[in-house]
């Protein structure tokens, strides 16, 4: 897209006085999203379920833009789900395992990262976690902690507290090498960076639409490789995961043989439309062209925290970041910082020790200077 065509400020029409960097927690939605949605409440209310095949439409459109976002072949390795904790709950209590098994992956997880594989205790799965304090080179050291009885590494691409982005390349490569199966939760950078199936060899892949993919909550992408899909036991059944969703009559049925298969019931179509309509901008834009914004605005942060003498906590290379910058202010206790930022309408969050900015291809600069200014003011009276 030529960004001098496209006003980014129509299509974010963000309260003046807002600062609006919490795109790792919930993004706000593009305008053009908002309209979507506005117009199909008015169709309900007017039509009620008239226009529902062209509300399946739109429901295809998007499943085909999640496919080309993570770079599918097609559409029938992607399940529309409620969110990334069942996309992962799916995986984790589908696949075929044996009491002796182990998962590997992080202790500073998001809870969805960790808790779902805890739960695999009872049946005698162990869930291996490396702690990132303790290691300078995480992908070495998960894969180290990697043995004969590991089936799968489930890991988030980028890290939701600091921010650190992993090198799901070379996570990959171990993975195929040792048959390992790979499991990606995409969310906090799916949206924001360029994605591979390809060069990350993932098995599964789960994001939630409502950071950096600008859409709503309650609807979310899981990807099974056409290798992994059979291998799932199915746990949610009914109408619509069958092969014939629409022949209420047939007694006989069997799973769809798509993706399709985990999706139990009726779709989230509101969500859809949102979603469909958010990623519609995402691809105008483009991803390339959204990574070097998002890196732009990021090393803007960085070189104002650098310059205020601020601490980051979020890993300097470019390679090992995405949109999230986290920080402290020294002497300053963030847990009294972050509310006084919240009260200031410099909307943000307060994750891995510090305070957690995360800006997106369309935050302003003028955002930007804002909320540092606002740090550097409310530190100074805290
Ligand atoms: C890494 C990660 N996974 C998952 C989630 C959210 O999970 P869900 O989509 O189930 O709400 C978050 C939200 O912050 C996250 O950061």
């Amino acid at each position: 897209m030529n960004l001098r065509q496209h006003s980014l400020a129509e299509e974010f029409p963000l309260v003046p006085g807002l600062s609006h960097l919490n795109h790792a927690a919930v993004g706000p939605w593009p305008r053009r999203s908002a309209e979507v949605v506005r117009r199909f409440a008015e169709d309900n209310a007017a039509r009620g379920s008239l226009a529902y095949l062209d509300w399946l439409e739109v429901e295809a459109r998007l499943r085909e833009r999640l496919a080309r976002l993570v770079g599918s072949p097609d559409t029938s390795t992607i399940a529309l789900l409620k969110n990334t904790s069942e996309a992962l709950s799916v995986i984790a209590h589908g696949l075929p395992w044996r009491a002796g098994d182990n998962v590997v992956g992080i202790a500073q997880e998001f809870p969805s990262n960790r808790i779902v594989w805890e739960s695999l205790a009872p049946r005698g799965v162990d869930w291996r976690a490396l702690d990132l304090e303790q290691s300078s080179d995480p992908e070495g050291d998960l894969c180290a902690l990697c043995d004969e009885h590991t089936r799968l590494i489930a890991v988030s691409w980028v890290q939701y507290a600091r921010g650190l982005r992993l090198d799901l390349a070379r996570l990959g490569a171990f993975c195929r090498e040792r048959d390992i199966l790979f499991c990606v939760d995409a969310i906090q950078g799916l949206g924001a960076l360029p994605f591979s199936l390809a060069d990350s060899g993932a098995d599964f892949v789960v994001a939630d639409g409502h950071k950096w993919m600008l859409g709503p909550e309650g609807l979310a992408l899981l990807h099974v490789a056409a290798t992994q899909r059979e291998r799932l036991e199915l746990h949610q059944f009914g109408w619509h995961m069958v092969a014939d969703p629409g022949d209420f009559e047939q007694r006989d049925w069997s799973p769809a043989p798509e993706a399709r298969r985990f999706e139990c019931g009726s779709p989230n179509l509101l969500a859809a439309h949102a979603l469909e309509s958010s990623l519609s901008l995402l691809e105008e834009v483009g991803t390339t062209t959204i990574e070097t914004l998002i890196r732009q605005r990021v090393d803007w942060l960085i070189a104002a925290i650098d310059r205020h003498g601020f601490e980051l906590l979020t890993p300097r290379p470019p390679e090992r970041r995405a949109g999230i910058v986290t920080f402290r202010v020294p002497d300053v206790a963030s847990e009294h910082l972050y509310p006084a930022l919240m009260r200031q309408q410099v909307l943000c969050a307060q994750r891995g020790g510090g305070i957690r900015f995360s800006p997106h291809f369309h935050t302003t600069e003028e955002t930007l200077e804002r909320a540092m200014s606002e740090v550097t003011r409310l530190s100074s009276t805290l």
